[in-house]
């Protein structure tokens, strides 16, 4: 018999009908003469109850948590559980078994840290079934969003020559002997033995290939891994995470705000629409978690929040204004920040950024034109000589969310930042030729998928919203 999914039975199964299901067991409940057994198959939350008589089942002590069965029954209404139907079994059959000795879940609250010691394990929770429902619809959802508005998708390299964002945090790609590599006459490593004779290191962005796609497809966008080797454990940094960077010919940075602010309510609105009993889950899972760290009852609710982003127009100020919010904000006249405001010119770091979205303005804020001196190269310098065209979206309880600019596109003035950096202005002939031929004003930002994916489930730990997070010291599986 073919297999049904639980998710399609529970919406549309007549009762009597004859039926196969295929899952993991997540729990069982034997009385005399019934047993109970709540079947998981991942395409819902919800599990699907199966009915039948001790007798009737050959091997019933293999039937426990984190079992694989295939059965075979028949659809009946239920009597008294929380679905309206369940299954009647009539053929159970035993995929696989799990040890109850030796499998590490059991139908119990597990911690996020215990459960990331499992992370090959940890999809069979309630909880990361949710979490990974809800990444795949929000992936689903940018590419209709772009596609509904005549972007394409670009593939961009994964290893590349160049450090687009000028950090210096990268991962060296290299097939030269560790121990004794090739050497120059000066004792230097020879890259030029190297297999692409270059040294060579994973993207830490696909912006700059995307821009030279921009200039001539007009709109793209890339969405893929990157990597950045900065050494911060914290639970909002990653060292391979996945970035949406559309980048467009003719658009100014409002231009690239609005799109940015359009893109950001198309994804909540598309998982508020497509994902209710993951995210009514993640709500309640949310609401205890509150409740157990005793944190103010009045804050919004999951759904609330994300409800309450798309009905609020995010709220535009330079950086400018943001220094001058922050320098007289109480925390900071009461040396409550851990990097007090003195300056204009200082990065704003998390702690700030949660203060303008949480405290002050109480919605997502959009800061525009930052000093050149703590952007990136690429970004379109302003006619102040001081600051840059660029734009980071915060959110509340992530921070930056986005990170996105109009480009300098004018020859020389990106000539002369490459040049003030000391960057070497042959490695970056490729990229300047852009301004040479057909040069026009573009944007683009970078959309962080997995700060994303923890706004909208709420997760608080960045770790808890990739299948296997990679941080400073952990690629395990
Ligand atoms: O602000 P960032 O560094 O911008 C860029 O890389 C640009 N090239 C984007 C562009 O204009 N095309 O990164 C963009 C976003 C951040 O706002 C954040 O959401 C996410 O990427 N991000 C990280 N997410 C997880 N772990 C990290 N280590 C991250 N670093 C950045
Ligand atoms: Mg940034």
């Amino acid at each position: 018999m073919k297999r049904t999914k639980i998710k399609k039975l529970l919406h549309t199964a007549p009762t009597g009908a004859k039926v196969c299901v295929k899952g993991w067991v997540r729990t069982k409940r034997t009385s005399k003469h019934v047993v109970f057994i709540a079947l998981n198959d991942g395409s819902t939350i919800h599990n699907l109850q199966l009915v039948t008589e001790p007798s009737k089942i050959s091997r019933i002590t293999d039937i426990t948590t984190g079992a694989s069965l295939a059965v075979e029954g028949t659809i009946v209404s239920s009597q008294g559980g929380a679905q309206h139907i369940e299954l009647q079994a009539e053929k159970i059959t035993i995929l696989g078994t799990a040890a109850p000795d030796k499998y590490p879940l059991q139908p119990k609250r597990h911690s996020l840290e215990f459960l990331r010691g499992i992370a090959h394990l940890r999809f069979r929770t309630n909880t990361f079934g949710a979490v990974f429902r809800v990444r795949h619809a929000i992936s689903y959802a940018i590419h209709q969003f772009f596609h509904e508005r005549g972007f394409v998708y670009i593939h961009t390299p994964i290893i590349t020559g160049s450090d687009a964002e000028g950090a210096g945090d990268m991962f060296r790609v290299t097939t030269l002997d560790a121990i004794n590599p090739p050497k120059k006459e000066d004792g230097r490593v020879d890259f030029q033995k190297d297999f692409f004779g270059q040294e060579t290191n994973l993207t830490v962005s696909g912006q700059l290939e995307g821009e030279t796609a921009a200039l001539a497809l007009g709109e793209i966008y890339t969405f893929g891994p990157t990597f950045r080797a900065e050494n911060s454990n914290t639970t909002r940094h990653l060292a391979e995470f996945w970035m949406i960077e559309p980048e467009m010919a003719f658009y100014n940075l409002n231009d690239n705000i609005e799109l940015a602010e359009a893109l950001l309510k198309y994804l909540i609105r598309f998982v508020l629409d497509h994902c209710k009993d993951d995210l009514a889950f993640l709500d309640k899972r949310a609401r205890e978690a509150a409740k157990s760290k005793k944190q103010q009852e009045d804050t919004l609710s999951l759904i609330e929040r994300l409800a309450f982003v798309l009905s609020s127009p995010f709220e535009k100020i330079t950086y400018t204004e943001a220094i001058d919010i922050l320098r007289n904000a109480t925390p900071n006249k009461k040396k409550k920040f851990f990097y007090p405001i003195q300056e204009w010119g200082v990065d704003l770091q998390s702690e700030h950024e949660r203060y303008l979205v949480e405290k002050h303005f109480k919605k997502p804020v959009v800061i525009t034109n930052y000093p050149q001196a703590i952007k990136a190269f690429y970004m379109r310098q302003n006619k102040d000589g001081k600051t840059v065209a660029a734009m980071d979206i915060l959110f509340p309880a992530i921070g930056e969310i986005v990170g996105g600019s109009q480009r300098e596109e004018r020859f020389n003035k990106l000539c002369a930042a490459i040049q003030r950096l000391g960057m070497d202005q042959k490695e970056w002939q490729w990229y300047l030729a852009t301004r040479l031929f057909g040069s026009v004003p573009h944007s683009g930002f970078g959309l962080g998928l997995e700060r994303f994916v923890q706004f909208v489930t709420g997760m608080e730990n960045i770790r808890d919203v990739i299948p296997f997070p990679r941080t400073p010291r952990n690629a395990v599986c």
